[in-house]
């Protein structure tokens, strides 16, 4: 017997459940400097009170809740040049895309992502770090990124590109959802940015061929959910990873999936926990296979004996995404829709003596779990 680990609808609820920060115009909280308050939130931003912005977004010493404001106001300006919310009722703007392993996220949801604030505040650090580092090791050389699931508003080329010269750092650019890349098109040429775009594509990184792809320094590909469930993080690393250089640095890093034991059926922090093992290290696991490029139906399994632990004492097991965006930058437990944690209630008395996972990468992709 198999559990899907993660039902469909429960994706859906993770991505609605991203706080939204809508600029209200009479707003204490906008404060940034005196010429960012009212007037510019009535008039478009330039692309130095953008770079001002996420400059203050990324200021260790500016509270939380100001840097959850600035990316409202930024998510404000960009609904306003590209007519998307991430709200709206159009099918063509919720469906999910079939790609040829797993869904890629609708666009709504894809426009959501920029207030996944967390999330997004460490990928442009991570970015940015990135970037910069390869600029000490390549000091004569135009940093190229390969940006696979830009989504409408291309947030980790948008808020980057402004700290850069385009003769220091090009994008490419890829998604597989027409609607998405026309808006992120839109938002680019709106922004003045378009002097850092190589290339455009519309594509499946599931089977994209990159052109020239050892020449890229950096590959950006967030394209996960909690879980690592239906969407493509992991085929697009088997399709990609392949093709690109070595030393190319991939952002994220990695996801690695634990599982726990928990004296309480809900995640909080003042549960007892044993963490029991890490059931998916997604690096890990694609070093094991030599010719990444033939994708597995599945991942090995993972098995974890669960004989000599004290079961009786605990009331779930729990799944816990980490994602290791770069170096010391890592999205942990709660921080963001791809860390949710998830809990599978234990039915005393528990008399199972193993549990066993296996990811899926076939067409329903997906952490599946039986017990033996
Ligand atoms: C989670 S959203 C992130 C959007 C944006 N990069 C951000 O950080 O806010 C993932 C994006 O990747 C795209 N995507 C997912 N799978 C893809 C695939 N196989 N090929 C191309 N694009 C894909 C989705 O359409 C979506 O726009």
């Amino acid at each position: 017997m198999f559990y899907q680990v993660f039902e469909k609808k429960t994706l859906i609820t993770h991505r609605l459940k991203l706080k939204t920060s809508w600029v209200v115009l009479n707003n204490q909280q906008v404060s940034l400097t005196q010429t960012l308050r009212l007037q510019k939130m009535l008039h478009p931003l330039i692309l130095s009170d953008i770079k001002k912005l996420v400059s203050a977004i990324l200021d260790k010493s500016v509270p939380q809740t100001k840097k959850e404001h600035y990316l409202g106001v930024i998510h404000t300006h960009f609904q306003k040049l590209t007519q998307i919310t991430g709200f709206e009722t159009k099918i063509a703007y919720l469906a999910a895309i079939p790609t040829a392993k797993g869904k890629a996220l609708g666009l709504n949801h894809a426009a959501q992502c920029l207030l996944d604030h967390k999330r997004t505040i460490k990928f442009l650090d991570a970015i940015i770090q990135a970037i910069q580092e390869k600029q000490r090791t390549y000091p004569d050389e135009c940093i190229t990124l390969f940006y696979a699931g830009c989504g409408p508003y291309a947030p980790l080329m948008t808020l980057v590109a402004p700290f850069f010269d385009p003769k220091e750092v090009q994008f490419s650019v890829l998604e597989i959802n027409k609607y998405s890349l026309e808006s992120a098109k839109k938002l680019i040429n709106s922004l003045e940015l378009s002097a850092y775009i190589k290339e455009y594509y519309l594509a499946d990184a599931v089977t994209f061929q990159v052109p020239n792809a050892t020449a890229f320094h950096i590959l950006i590909s967030e394209t996960l959910d909690a879980l690592l469930y239906r969407e493509c993080y992991v085929p697009i690393l088997f399709n990609l990873l392949p093709q690109f250089d070595k030393n190319t640095t991939l952002i994220p890093k990695n996801v690695q999936i634990s599982l726990s034991l928990s004296t309480n059926k809900v995640a909080i922090t003042r549960n007892k926990e044993v963490v029991l093992a890490t059931i998916m290290d997604v690096q890990e696991t694609i070093l094991t296979y030599p010719d990444h490029r033939n994708t597995p139906a599945h991942l090995p399994d993972k098995k974890i004996d669960l004989t000599s632990l004290d079961i009786d004492k605990y009331d779930a097991f729990l799944l816990d995404t980490k994602v290791h965006i770069y170096n010391d930058i890592w999205l942990y437990r709660n921080e963001s829709s791809l860390t949710l944690p998830m809990t599978l209630p234990l039915v005393h008395p528990f008399q199972k003596k193993s549990i066993i996972f296996t990811y899926y990468i076939a067409y329903d992709i997906g952490l599946k779990c039986r017990f033996e």
